[in-house]
């Protein structure tokens, strides 16, 4: 947990609430928390998503692991202490995103399960719907990808750290989705998230 430096700081409340923003919108908001191996497919689900929803009308926004470490976490590596860091900071970013009333696609390894929960009693606390999605994919097949070459980085031991290799990955144990991004297809995985929204009535049907 974040020690609070700062002192005498009050919270200062609006008037617009978040049915006022859902109204607008026509739907509420909502974070969607992606984790799994680098290479599983989070990021391509995110993207597809955003895509379909913005279809359907809805503001969708993504947040997403190499981007947000080029801005705002731009300070942090990939150490325990930071990674944990990354995911405290991104949670609430995530939060603002769906308090303004944007459905919002996080996209970050988040290996460790304290992490992913205190963003998720983050969310709870303030009454904001929050979806764990479990990108699963073996390790095999997240290596096969490798996208950016960083597993051959890795076992060549260029990069350290790396999670799957020598940083470990903690599956969720109880995500609300979980997908096999190796079995299926982007379309059914894209579906079943939808199916969500709809089933809480985030977004209408
Ligand atoms: S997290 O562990 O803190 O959640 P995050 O999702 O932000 O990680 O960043 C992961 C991305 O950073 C990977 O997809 C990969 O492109 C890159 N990366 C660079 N070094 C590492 C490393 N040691 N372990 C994992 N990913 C790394």
């Amino acid at each position: 947990m974040a020690e609070q430096k700062a002192t005498n700081v009050h919270w200062h409340e609006g008037d617009i609430t978040r049915d006022h923003r859902a109204k607008i919108l026509g739907h509420r908001g909502a974070t969607i928390w992606f984790t799994g191996l680098s290479g599983s497919g989070k990021s391509t689900v995110a993207v597809e998503l955003e895509g379909v929803l913005h279809e359907h009308g809805v503001l969708a926004y993504r947040l997403d692991g190499d981007n947000v470490r080029m801005g705002i976490n731009k300070n942090l590596g990939f150490s325990a202490e930071d990674r944990t860091e990354n995911i405290r900071r991104i949670g609430e970013v995530a939060k603002l995103f769906a308090d303004s009333g944007v459905i919002a696609l996080s996209s970050f390894i988040s290996p460790y399960v304290a992490d992913r929960d205190a963003v998720r009693e983050l969310h709870a606390a303030a009454g904001i719907d929050f979806i764990e999605v479990f990108v699963d994919c073996s390790l095999e097949a997240a290596e096969s990808r490798d996208p950016k070459g960083l597993y051959k980085k890795a076992r060549a031991g260029e990069i350290k750290n790396f999670t799957g290799i020598d940083d470990p990955y903690e599956a969720p144990p109880a995500a609300e989705i979980h997908l096999h991004s190796d079995e299926q297809s982007l379309d059914e995985e894209v579906a079943r998230i939808l199916q969500e929204l709809r089933g809480r009535g985030i977004i209408p049907d």
